[in-house]
């Protein structure tokens, strides 16, 4: 290579690597017809079996269709992009797009969240509902927008979606709280979790979603608590062969998008990502239902035994974490979700 090709070179690479950056930092790019395309990254730790998946594909084709193409929705499941609490932080940080966390762990940055851990909050799905898709609900998720000390906490809440009730499974059956005395029992980084579990008599033992099913293989838990979906798509019933409806809480997710990013949209691109997300929960609530009844069909094809234990002893069981936690904005919180029919 003579000198003049060898500068030459070294300047096509240089505009390369300029393009390439200048476009990473944009994250917008054109198309064939030389419209700008953007395109934002989302994040879940779901496969792509989980109803949730096919909430947030749903949004991604329905953003599309209301922008003609002009903005892109990246879906990376699986938790590829890390666990729910980092992928919260990277939107705190701007470095994600948009995220799907349950309620539990993004409570620890916005703790108006933590009502929905509390156990035996809701008297069964449509009064969750009823105030998921209520004044309640939109409040709480104009809420996420500022952190407990006022200060904008970088998130921004879009839409709920289903993740019905959580029951406990484990190798044994657990028929009443006191056989979860002597358990490590797997619960989200979630304070109220914690408390509940061991208000009931169990050892809580906080473990990342991604790392649970080698967590029970091994024998670092004995037991976890999920939807059947969750406890089907994830595998779980290779480890644990009896669940039971116990029915203990109902915590919602949640579809956050990063301040950071909501800021770089124009009026046109929230609107699409609105209405985009508040159609992929209508989608979500469908697929659930389904996911449901496929994942019971799954479990009696795989052996595992279904319980349905008396609620009341549970129930009875977490009084004291219903009181610990119904304390400030929480109490009148709490009592307006109780109001609501
Ligand atoms: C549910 C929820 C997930 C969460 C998981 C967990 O499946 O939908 O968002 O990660 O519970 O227990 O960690």
């Amino acid at each position: 290579m003579n000198k003049n090709t060898s500068y030459l070179s070294f300047g096509i690479l240089l505009g390369v690597v300029a393009a390439s950056l200048a476009f990473a930092f944009l994250d917008s790019e054109t198309d064939a017809g030389g419209a700008s395309v953007r395109r934002l990254n989302v994040a879940h730790n779901q496969p792509t079996t989980h109803p949730v998946h096919a909430g947030i594909a749903h949004m991604a084709e329905r953003v599309a269709v209301l922008s003609g193409g002009r903005l892109q929705l990246e879906v990376y499941p699986n938790g590829q992009l890390g666990s729910e609490t980092q992928t919260m932080e990277q939107l705190q940080a701007g470095t994600l797009d948009i995220a799907k966390g349950s309620s539990a762990p993004i409570s620890n940055f916005v703790s108006i969240c933590k009502v929905f851990s509390l156990p035996y909050l809701f008297r069964d799905e449509d009064h969750f509902w009823s105030v998921l898709n209520g004044e309640i609900g939109r409040g709480i998720l104009d809420t996420l927008a500022t952190n407990d000390v006022g200060r904008p906490s970088g998130l921004r809440g879009l839409t709920y979606y289903d993740a019905g009730s959580r029951n406990f499974y484990a190798e044994v059956p657990i028929m009443s709280p006191t056989d979860l005395v002597g358990l490590k029992i797997r619960v989200q980084n979630d304070p109220v979790a914690m408390d509940m579990v061991e208000a009931m008599g169990g050892a809580p033992t906080p473990v990342a979603w991604g790392e649970l099913y080698t967590a029970l293989q091994q024998g670092v838990v004995d037991g976890a608590e999920n939807n059947p979906p969750s406890f089907v798509s994830s595998q779980h019933f290779e480890v644990c062969k009896e669940f039971s409806f116990d029915h203990h809480a109902r915590v919602p997710d949640m579809l956050l998008i990063a301040s950071k990013t909501w800021q770089s949209l124009n009026e046109d691109e929230q609107a699409w990502l609105t209405q985009a997300a508040a159609e992929s929960s209508e989608f979500q609530r469908a697929a659930w239902a389904a996911g449901v009844a496929e994942a019971m069909e799954l479990m009696k094809a795989k052996g595992v035994t279904v319980h349905h234990p008396a609620i009341e002893p549970f129930m009875k069981s977490t009084e004291s974490v219903r009181e610990k936690y119904a304390t400030g904005d929480l109490k009148d919180l709490v009592k307006r979700i109780g109001e609501v029919q």
